[in-house]
């Protein structure tokens, strides 16, 4: 590589946002607010969804992350409702403009063994982990191919990579995801756009906290790390990928684990 290309991509790593408008689906949870508050400080201009039951919820994270100089807008839509997602990336576009970057990382559990997972549960799962990244990527989707630019970051899980007792519906979802990840990054690459896959380990947020302590340490004690992710940790890997300069990159999963799965 050559001076001046060395130069340039530095400079694209540094200038990573330029203003640039984000859309983070489930913005406001545990790893979705580290994300938002990353790509913010990094200079995008970030849209964090919220699903409407959360409206309150949501003018509390606005002021919250206001107090730490961070202006970042917030959304209502039910990402599990494609006519909702049409709407919302809408209203996107019109008062913040083209969505360049969409991190896909709403997500709920339902976990039950698989004999007592009744089909509600099943649907709920693959509703608002998987049928979501259709139904908000297939609203940004054209309008990254016609700019020649995008970035899709699908928010998975080593649950989604290994499987996980109780979790048949939320190891689907999450499989799944990478399967759209692989297919939407040959459909993008020769128009610059980017699709790849996050797939973190136990984070430490409200998700992990619901589970049984007991369930929780001992997976815990059988990560190589010894230790849960950080949400920061996650939002790193984000950023890493959203940077001008990894432009390269497209149909990876990046494990986020601490060592917990390989392959
Ligand atoms: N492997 C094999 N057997 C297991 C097992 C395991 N990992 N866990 C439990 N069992 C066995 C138990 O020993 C028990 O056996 P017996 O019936 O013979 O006594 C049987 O399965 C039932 O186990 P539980 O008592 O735990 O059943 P439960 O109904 O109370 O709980 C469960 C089921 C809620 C699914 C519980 O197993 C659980 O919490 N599993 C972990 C799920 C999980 O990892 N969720 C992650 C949430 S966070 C997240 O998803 C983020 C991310 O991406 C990582």
């Amino acid at each position: 590589m050559t001076d001046s290309n060395t130069a340039a991509a530095d400079t694209a790593t540094v200038d990573a946002g330029a203003g640039r408008v984000a859309l983070v689906t489930g913005g406001i949870g545990g790893i979705g607010t580290a994300i938002c508050r990353r790509l913010a400080q990094d200079g995008w201009r970030v849209v964090a969804n919220h699903h409407p039951s959360e409206q309150e919820a949501a003018q509390a994270w606005r002021n919250d992350l206001a107090g730490e100089g961070l202006t970042i807008e917030t959304i209502a839509a039910d990402v599990s409702d494609f006519e909702d997602c049409g709407r919302m990336v809408a209203e996107i576009k019109t008062n913040q403009g083209p969505i360049s970057a969409l991190v896909n990382c709403a997500g709920i559990t339902r976990d039950k063994t698989f004999k007592k997972m009744d089909e509600a549960q099943w649907r709920a799962v693959i509703d608002v982990n998987l049928n979501s990244v259709f139904n908000v990527t297939r609203q940004v989707w054209e309008g990254m191919l016609e700019a020649g630019f995008g970035r899709v970051i699908n928010i998975s899980s080593v649950n989604g990579q290994r499987g996980q007792f109780g979790q048949a519906n939320y190891a689907a979802a999450k499989a799944g995801m990478h399967g759209i990840t692989m297919t939407l990054a040959q459909e993008g690459a020769s128009k610059g756009v980017t699709v790849n896959t996050i797939s973190p380990g136990y984070v430490e947020t409200a998700m992990t906290l619901a589970m049984r302590d007991d369930v929780r340490e001992a997976i815990v004690a059988s990560v190589p790390m010894r230790r849960m992710g950080r949400p920061e940790e996650i939002a790193s890997a984000v950023a890493f990928l959203v940077a001008d300069a990894n432009g390269y990159i497209t149909g990876a999963n990046l494990p986020v684990n601490g060592g917990l799965f390989m392959h």
